[in-house]
Formats: structure tokens, C-alpha cells, sequence
């Protein structure tokens, strides 16, 4: 069958497109990277992903809740987690994802895949053990699920390819700034237009780091929730400070472990002795008992997004009885995230030092990726970029694994 196809294995969106005979591609569709496993006494086999997975875990049913897997996987000390009394790996939890995508692809487009063209970030890990180590564990979730060909190209070369359309004839350089959830990847394309298809492009560097839209969910959960939950608070007669790391810890996207309720009981009772703010405390308590952080990040990540279109919003949730209103204006959100939107734009100078190119080298600057709506992303850019320069994608959520299958199919890469 003459079809190709390409897989972003996003952190926070999976998208996978099919490109046809004649090398334009015919569609794509996006899930939600996320996993959920009902809880059954040994067997797994149960499982949700995407938009039905999130609706188990809204619906408080009872199941393992897996979101950013892609984020963990270089983590060497992670190597699995019980789940149903069984062992499962970070691969096996790529695999179970997969089986449920697969699914999904025969019912959309009747087809089976099993020569493909992944995506990957340009680094996992900036470890290069961790960073192997990452890339087997994917490959091997792929295989395990039923794929027999698989050929890795890195995510912002594949969205080098979707761009056409953006540039005019005298473009030479371009750059690409991939904004994900996970990761933020960029790109040095030169190109020549007296030549076709893939010829086109040349890349003359990539560069990334694995920072991305989770990381300023974390940041802004931590800012604003853990003072309703009591981290000014002090417990003992000797007045000591609430740990930070449990603030940290439930403002994690890529939790594997469930909580330990016994352990938490013995830790609670200690914290809340004396406590200056016992209710805070024993809703931070409430809050890890009831395994409620991800429901709590769900909601600071749609107060983040409304901030890519209002000036103020704010972080509510009352379930269990929490009663948490936070309002956010876009300057505490700017504030809470300066640094690492400085840290991650700072890569743009890696790059073009790399490639030997300065800034007003680039004839267009091509800024994709949800991460990208930002407002204050954008502002950043535009204080590096002049609005020129600056094009921002359209498609921002299909833009690789439209290239990825295009990819494909310049490489012969059919499907079966
Ligand atoms: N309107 C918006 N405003 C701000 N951020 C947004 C918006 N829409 C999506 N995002 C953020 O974009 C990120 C997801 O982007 P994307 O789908 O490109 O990532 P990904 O491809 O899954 O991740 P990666 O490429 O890092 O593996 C999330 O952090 C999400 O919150
Ligand atoms: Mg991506």
C-alpha cells in the first residue's frame, strides 16, 4: 500500500499523519499522551488513553493515572512500577499506549503501520547515557506494540519539512523553534530553492534542551497552590518548616508511583503537631491521600492557556473540599516563569553559534509547538527577532508528524 507514516510521540499530545502516493499528506489526529489503567486484581487490560483516559481519571475511577511518560523515560533510577500486582516497565507503558493508538489508526484509516518514521526530541537527556537509554526504552515500547520498521528522525528536521508554505523564493535560512511540553528543540535550515522534495533543506544544525510547557505548569502550580496547602506553615514546638519537597512532588506531571496512604498517615501526623495552619496542612494531605495533583495541574494548565489570550485568570478547584481560588495575572505568570523562558530562549544563541549564522542571518524565524502561544514566549522572541522575521505556525500541533511522514515517504518508508 503506498501509504507513509509518521508518529510524534509527544509528551503531552501523540499526533500521527499519513502522507499518500503522490506526497501530500492526507491526514492526521492527535491524542492526549496520556494513560489509563483500571484497576483489576492481576491483570492489565483495562486501558484508556487520550480524551477517554482523562475522563476515568475526572470520573475518579479506579485505575493507575500516567501522564508525560516521554519525560521519564531517560530517568535510569525509574526502571518500573507495580501496577495490578505485575511489574511494568517505562517500555511497557509506551506499549500499552500504543496498542490503544493502534487501535485508533485501523478504526480512522483502516491500516495497520508497521514501517514507520518516529520522532525525537534532539536531546531526552543532555546525559548521553540517559539520553541512550531514553531512545531504547521508546523503540522498544514501539516494537513490543506490533512495529517491525522503525525509523527515528529528530522532531524539528521533520518540521523542517512542513514549512513551504510559510516561506517566499528569497528565504535562505531559517529557524525553527519547537516549543513542546517536554522539550524545546531548534533548527538551522538552509534552503535552495532551485531544488525539490527534501533536497530542499539542508540542516545545518539542531539543538535542544528538555525543558518545555510541562515545566511552567509545575512552576506555576507550585507559585500559587502551595500556600493554600500550608508551606508557610510551621509544626512542632520547635516550629520547624513544612518539607519543600512534598510541594514539589505534587507539582509533577510525571508522578509513576501511587501514594503510599500508611506512609503519608505516619508523615501527616507529625506535620500537622502543632502546625500554625493545621487545615492547610491537612489539605496538602487531602491533596496526596486522594492522589488529586494531576486534577489540580489540569486546571493550572487551563489557566496557563487562558493566559495566551486574557490578562488575568485564576486557578479554581473545590473538590474534597479544598476550596482553592488563586487568581493569576499575566504579570505573576511572567514572573513566574522569566527565568526559565530566558533559559530556554537562550538556546537560540546556542544555535546560531553552533552554525556559525547570526541573528539577522535568518530570513524567517518559525516558532511551533503549543509552548509557542505563550504571550510572553512570544514577547521574549519578538525582543530577539524583528516581527519580520517572526512567523508563527498554524498547525502547531501537527507540524511534525505531518513532516515525519513526509519524511517517509521521500525515503520509500510504505507502511507494510
Ligand atoms: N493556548 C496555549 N497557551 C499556552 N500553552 C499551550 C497552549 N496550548 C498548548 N499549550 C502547551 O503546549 C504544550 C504541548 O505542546 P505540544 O503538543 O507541541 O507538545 P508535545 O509535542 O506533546 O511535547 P514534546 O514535543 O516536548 O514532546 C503543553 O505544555 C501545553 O500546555
Ligand atoms: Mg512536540
Amino acid at each position: 500500500m503506498q501509504i507513509y507514516c509518521g508518529i510524534d510521540f509527544g509528551t503531552t499530545n501523540t499526533v500521527v499523519s499519513i502522507t499518500g502516493k503522490n506526497g501530500s499528506v492526507i491526514d492526521s489526529f492527535s491524542t492526549p499522551t496520556i494513560l489509563f489503567i483500571n484497576h483489576e486484581a492481576h491483570n492489565i487490560s483495562k486501558i484508556h488513553i487520550g480524551a477517554a483516559a482523562l475522563e476515568q481519571f475526572e470520573n475518579g475511577r479506579n485505575g493507575r493515572y500516567l501522564h508525560s511518560i516521554k519525560r521519564s523515560l531517560h530517568d535510569k533510577h525509574l526502571k518500573q512500577t507495580i501496577i495490578n500486582n505485575q511489574r511494568v516497565t517505562l517500555a511497557q507503558l509506551v506499549r500499552y499506549f500504543l496498542e490503544e493508538l493502534n487501535k485508533e489508526i485501523t478504526n480512522k484509516w483502516g491500516i495497520i503501520p508497521h514501517h514507520i518514521v518516529l520522532g525525537r526530541p534532539v536531546i531526552f537527556s543532555p546525559d548521553k547515557e540517559e539520553d541512550e537509554l531514553a531512545e531504547s526504552r521508546l523503540l522498544e515500547g514501539f516494537r513490543m506494540a506490533g512495529y517491525k520498521e522503525i525509523t527515528l528522525l529528530e522532531e524539528p528536521v521533520a518540521a523542517a519539512l512542513c514549512f513551504e508554505s510559510h516561506l517566499s523564493d528569497d528565504d535562505e535560512h531559517f529557524l525553527i523553534v519547537d516549543l513542546g511540553g517536554g522539550t524545546s528543540d531548534f533548527t538551522v535550515v538552509k534552503r535552495d530553492v532551485k531544488k525539490t522534495g527534501i533536497d530542499r533543506y539542508d540542516i545545518l544544525g539542531i539543538h535542544g534542551i528538555n525543558m518545555g510547557g510541562d515545566h511552567f505548569d509545575e512552576d506555576l502550580m507550585f507559585a500559587k497552590i502551595s500556600n493554600p496547602l500550608g508551606i508557610n506553615a510551621t509544626y512542632s514546638s520547635k516550629e520547624l518548616p513544612m518539607p519543600v519537597h512534598l510541594y514539589r512532588t505534587i507539582s509533577r506531571w510525571n508522578t509513576i508511583h501511587p501514594a503510599n496512604k500508611k506512609k503519608l498517615d505516619e508523615e501527616f501526623r507529625h506535620l500537622s503537631y502543632q502546625s500554625t495552619d493545621r487545615d492547610a496542612v491537612l489539605k496538602l494531605k487531602s491533596v496526596m491521600t486522594n492522589n488529586l495533583s494531576r486534577k489540580i495541574l489540569h486546571k493550572v494548565r487551563d489557566s496557563k492557556h487562558e493566559l495566551s489570550e486574557s490578562a488575568e485568570t485564576a486557578i479554581v478547584f473545590d473538590e474534597h473540599e479544598l476550596d482553592i481560588k488563586e487568581n493569576v495575572t499575566q504579570s505573576d505568570f511572567e514572573t513566574i516563569i522569566d527565568s526559565r523562558t530566558r533559559n530556554i530562549t537562550s538556546n537560540i544563541d546556542k544555535i546560531l553559534d553552533q552554525t556559525g549564522m547570526k541573528i539577522e542571518d535568518m530570513d524567517k524565524v518559525i516558532l511551533t509547538g503549543g509552548s509557542s502561544q505563550i504571550a510572553y514566549m512570544q514577547k521574549v522572541i519578538r525582543e530577539i527577532f524583528t516581527e519580520k522575521q517572526i512567523i508563527i505556525d498554524n498547525d502547531l500541533h501537527n507540524s511534525v508528524s505531518k513532516g515525519l511522514s513526509s519524511f517517509a515517504y521521500y525515503k520509500g518508508i510504505k507502511i507494510t
